[in-house]
C-alpha cells in the first residue's frame, strides 16, 4: 500500500479504485507512514506556523433538519438564539487583541439575515478591521446572495459538501436538500472568487469507504483552499442519537491523505476532533493539519451551539482556548502565527490576494 501514498505525493491524485482500497486497507504501520510524508509537505510550504480562525457562532436558529445535527430545527430542545451587529463586533474586537486576524461567522441557516443584514455585518467588520480576513458558512444561499456578501467584503465560505454521493447524501438529509444543489453552491462560491473551503463528516452513518474515495476525487476536482473534516459525533436529540462515532484513527488517516492530495490546502484540526479525544488536535495537527478554529462566540451562548454532544471548550473564554491552544502547540513543537494565513493555492482564485490584503 506504500506505493499509494508515494503515487499520491508524487502526482497528487489516484484512481477511485486505489482510494477505496487504500482507506479500506490502511494499517497503524501505514497511517505512520502518511503522517511523516504529509508533515514533510506541510513544512515545505507552511513551516510549523498554525493559523487560528477565530469562530463566531451567531444563530442557532436553522430551518433544516439535518439527521445529524443538534440545531436542527425538530429539536425542540435546543435554547435558540441570534447576535446582532453590534455583539458579532464585540466578539471581533476580542479577537483582535488576542490576535486573530480571520472571523468565520457561523450560523444556521436562518432566514432573519437577510442579504441586507448579512451585508451590513460583513461591511461592518470589513471597516473596523481591514487587515483581516472574514470567513462565512451561512449554508446554501442564493448565487445573487453570495455574490452579494463577496462584493460587501466577504473574502472566504465555507460549505462542506457532507458526502459526495447522493445516494449517501439522501440517508443523511430530508429530502429538501440534496448532493448536487450542494455542489452547486460549492462551484458558484469559487466561480465568483471566494477562498473556498468544503469537507465531510468522517465515519458518518452508512459510509463506505467508497463514499470516501468519492468525497477525495470531488474535491481533487473542486480544488478548494480550505477542507474541513471532523468525526461525526452523535447527538442525542437527533435521530442518529444512536449510532456509533467516527474514530479518531479514520479521521487523521483523511487528514493526512488531503494533505498529500493538496499540499498548499488550509487544513483545520478541528473541535470535533478535540471532542473524541484530549489530544485529537495536536494528533491532527502531526497527521498533517495546519489550522485550527477556537470559539469567540460570548460565553452566554457557548453551551447554545451543539451541533453533537460532549462539545469542548463550551464554557472557557476565548482568551483561555487562546492560551490553551498555543500551550497545546508549542508542546508539539508548532506555534500559532497571528496573520490572516491565506491559502498559498491562490491559482484557483479569480479575486486576486494582493488586492484583499491592500484594498484600494
Ligand atoms: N457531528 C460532527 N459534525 C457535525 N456537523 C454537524 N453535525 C455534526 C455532528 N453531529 C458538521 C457538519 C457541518 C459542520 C458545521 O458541522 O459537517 O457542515
Ligand atoms: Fe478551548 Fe483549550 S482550546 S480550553
Amino acid at each position: 500500500m506504500k506505493h499509494l501514498i508515494d503515487k499520491l505525493e508524487q502526482t497528487g491524485a489516484l484512481s477511485r479504485e486505489e482510494w477505496t482500497a487504500l482507506i479500506r486497507g490502511r494499517t497503524p504501520e501505514l497511517a505512520e507512514y502518511l503522517f511523516e510524508r504529509a508533515r514533510t509537505v506541510r513544512h515545505k510550504y507552511y513551516g510549523h506556523d498554525v493559523y487560528i480562525r477565530g469562530l463566531i457562532e451567531f444563530t442557532n436558529y436553522c430551518k433544516n433538519d439535518c439527521y445529524y445535527c443538534g440545531i436542527r430545527k425538530s429539536n425542540r430542545s435546543a435554547r435558540r438564539y441570534r447576535l446582532d451587529n453590534e455583539a458579532v463586533l464585540d466578539c471581533c474586537h476580542k479577537g483582535y487583541g488576542l490576535g486573530f486576524r480571520t472571523f468565520v461567522l457561523q450560523g444556521g441557516e436562518d432566514g432573519r439575515y437577510t442579504d441586507e443584514i448579512m451585508a451590513d455585518i460583513v461591511q461592518s467588520i470589513r471597516q473596523h478591521f481591514p487587515d483581516c480576513a472574514i470567513t462565512l458558512s451561512l449554508g446554501e444561499r442564493s448565487r445573487e446572495s453570495y455574490q452579494l456578501l463577496f462584493d460587501a467584503g466577504a473574502d472566504r465560505y465555507l460549505l462542506r459538501h457532507e458526502t459526495f454521493d447522493a445516494a449517501h447524501y439522501r440517508r443523511l438529509h430530508p429530502q429538501s436538500l440534496s448532493a448536487a444543489h450542494r455542489q452547486q453552491c460549492l462551484w458558484d462560491l469559487k466561480e465568483i472568487g471566494y477562498q473556498t473551503g468544503t469537507g465531510f463528516m468522517v465515519g458518518s452513518p452508512f459510509q463506505t469507504p467508497e463514499n470516501l474515495a468519492s468525497d477525495m476525487l470531488f474535491i481533487k476536482e473542486l480544488d478548494p483552499q480550505m477542507v474541513g473534516i471532523g468525526p461525526f459525533i452523535p447527538h442525542h436529540e437527533t435521530p442518529f442519537a444512536e449510532y456509533a462515532a467516527g474514530t479518531l484513527e479514520l479521521t487523521l488517516f483523511m487528514l493526512g491523505l488531503l494533505r498529500l492530495m493538496l499540499p498548499k490546502v488550509l487544513l483545520p484540526a478541528t473541535t470535533a476532533l478535540g471532542t473524541i479525544a484530549p489530544d485529537g488536535r495536536e494528533k491532527g495537527i502531526l497527521a498533517g493539519a495546519n489550522v485550527v478554529m477556537p470559539n469567540l462566540s460570548p460565553v452566554e451562548v457557548r453551551g447554545d451551539y451543539l451541533l453533537y454532544d460532549n462539545k469542548i471548550c463550551t464554557g472557557d473564554e476565548a482568551a483561555e482556548c487562546r492560551k490553551c491552544l498555543e500551550r497545546r502547540m508549542e508542546s508539539i513543537g508548532y506555534q500559532i502565527a497571528v496573520s490572516r494565513g491565506d491559502s498559498l493555492n491562490t491559482a484557483a482564485l479569480s479575486r486576486s490576494l494582493s488586492a484583499a490584503v491592500a484594498p484600494e
